[in-house]
């Protein structure tokens, strides 16, 4: 069986176009023996090869040098909005839609604060932020604290029940894109259009499916999004998040947080806020440049590539883990949280058994790379721009040795 699906792997990594990118990143080829199959990409993405080089450049020669002269002649001060353009068309947004900074948690205070006050809020009878009940904790806290701030109060509802709890009493809602810890899509464009019939503006979080999947903010008049960079889109630990304003509603945009960054004339220092037009509206302080350009660099992996092309990629690597998984693994020992359908699968494939948290040590001991979410989970992210075919059938006929105790060939 084993031989088999190696030789299936064999020839879906030849017939890949996409595997020729994988030289754009710091990995250890598999030939070099005991690379390690990096199945994480969906908590920290790999080092594009690109970044130490201009890093370096940026501290030696444009901090070092240039000094303060950077903010202008470096373009420091305009990389929020260059940075957002750059991550727009992976997300379906045009330009000037989308500025890169400060973390997704933070964004999301923007975006639901904003959101709300685009509604009316309570003024208009609308008081209640519908969130996701499965959403990463984040969000929830930060929904909850924006509500109590704006007058309202939360809703969790489960994403499948959203089109019910939907009514005129909706100020915003919020909704993770794919379920970070169970692999599952939700319907942006369904979930979307149910908000809008009920009046209420959304906010979508794209942290796990930006660079994995086509989003289409502009196509489903998506209000706002916020996600981070440091997943999918490679932009390293910590790396500045950002925020979607849909073209139309930026004008109308109040945020919660209107810091000096997004002033119609910053250096003007006076005393009254004007706020900038566009996306610029939801920057606040002074970006964090290196990591900023950091990500910059990271983003030129995705130069000529179709979005598109992903997915099919990442559908058919999580569709071919499933299926070794399927023939390697003794059934009964795994069950799948990650839904079978495409139309309900992110990029990553979530197993659960009860002794999770210690397979997980004996994978990343055997060179398996994903991670454990308690009590029972096993993630396994599956990037598309680096991962192959053979990573895949190695990381199930490992995780079969795992789980029946096989020792650590040293
Ligand atoms: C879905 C989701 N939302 C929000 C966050 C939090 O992001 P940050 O730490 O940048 O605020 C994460 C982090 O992993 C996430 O997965």
């Amino acid at each position: 069986m084993s031989e088999a699906l190696a030789a299936k792997a064999a020839r879906l990594d030849a017939e890949d176009e996409l595997a020729k990118l994988r030289d754009r990143f710091a990995l250890e080829t598999p030939s070099e023996g005991n690379a390690a199959v990096y199945l994480d990409g969906n908590s920290l993405g790999a080092l594009p090869r690109n970044v130490p080089e201009r890093l370096a450049e940026v501290v030696a020669h444009e901090w070092g040098r240039m000094r303060i002269r950077s903010w202008e002649e470096s373009g420091w001060w305009t990389a929020p909005e260059r940075v957002g353009d750059r991550i727009a068309p992976l997300i379906g947004a045009g330009p000037g839609r989308v500025v890169a900074g400060d973390s997704t948690s933070v964004n999301v205070f923007k975006a639901v604060v904003g959101a709300v006050r685009l509604s009316g809020g309570p003024e208009q009878d609308r008081d209640e932020v519908l969130v996701d009940a499965t959403t990463f904790p984040t969000d929830g806290y930060i929904a909850g604290s924006a509500a109590r701030m704006t007058g309202c109060r939360v809703r969790a509802v489960e994403p499948a029940a959203l089109g019910e709890a939907l009514g005129g009493r909706t100020a915003a809602v919020l909704v993770n894109h794919v379920d970070y810890r169970t692999g599952r899509l939700y319907d942006l464009p369904g979930i979307t259009a149910a908000a809008h019939a009920a009046g209420a503006p959304i906010v979508w979080d794209l942290c796990h499916s930006a660079g994995a999947l086509p989003v289409g903010l502009d196509e489903h008049r998506v209000e706002f999004a916020v996600g981070c960079t440091y997943k999918y889109l490679n932009g390293g630990p910590g790396a500045p998040a950002y925020l979607y304003v849909r073209e139309d509603v930026q004008p109308a945009f109040d945020s919660p947080l209107p810091g000096w960054n997004s002033h119609a004339d910053p250096f003007g220092m006076t005393s009254g806020y004007t706020p900038a037009d566009g996306a610029v509206r939801g920057r606040v302080g002074t970006p964090d440049i290196l990591s900023m350009l950091a990500l910059e660099a990271a983003l030129e992996v995705w130069d000529g590539v179709d979005i598109g092309a992903v997915r099919a990629k990442s559908l058919a690597l999580t569709d071919f883990f499933l299926e070794c998984v399927d023939a390697y693994v003794p059934g009964g020992r795994l069950s799948c949280a990650t839904p079978a359908a495409h139309a309900e699968r992110g990029s990553q494939i979530a197993l659960r058994c009860d002794d999770a948290g210690e397979v997980m040590r004996g994978l990343v001991a055997r060179g398996v790379v994903g991670d454990f979410r308690p009590p029972d989970v096993l993630r396994f992210g599956f990037t598309p721009l680096y991962t192959g075919f053979a990573d895949t059938e190695r990381a199930a006929r490992v995780l079969a040795d795992v789980l029946a105790g096989v020792p650590v060939a040293r």
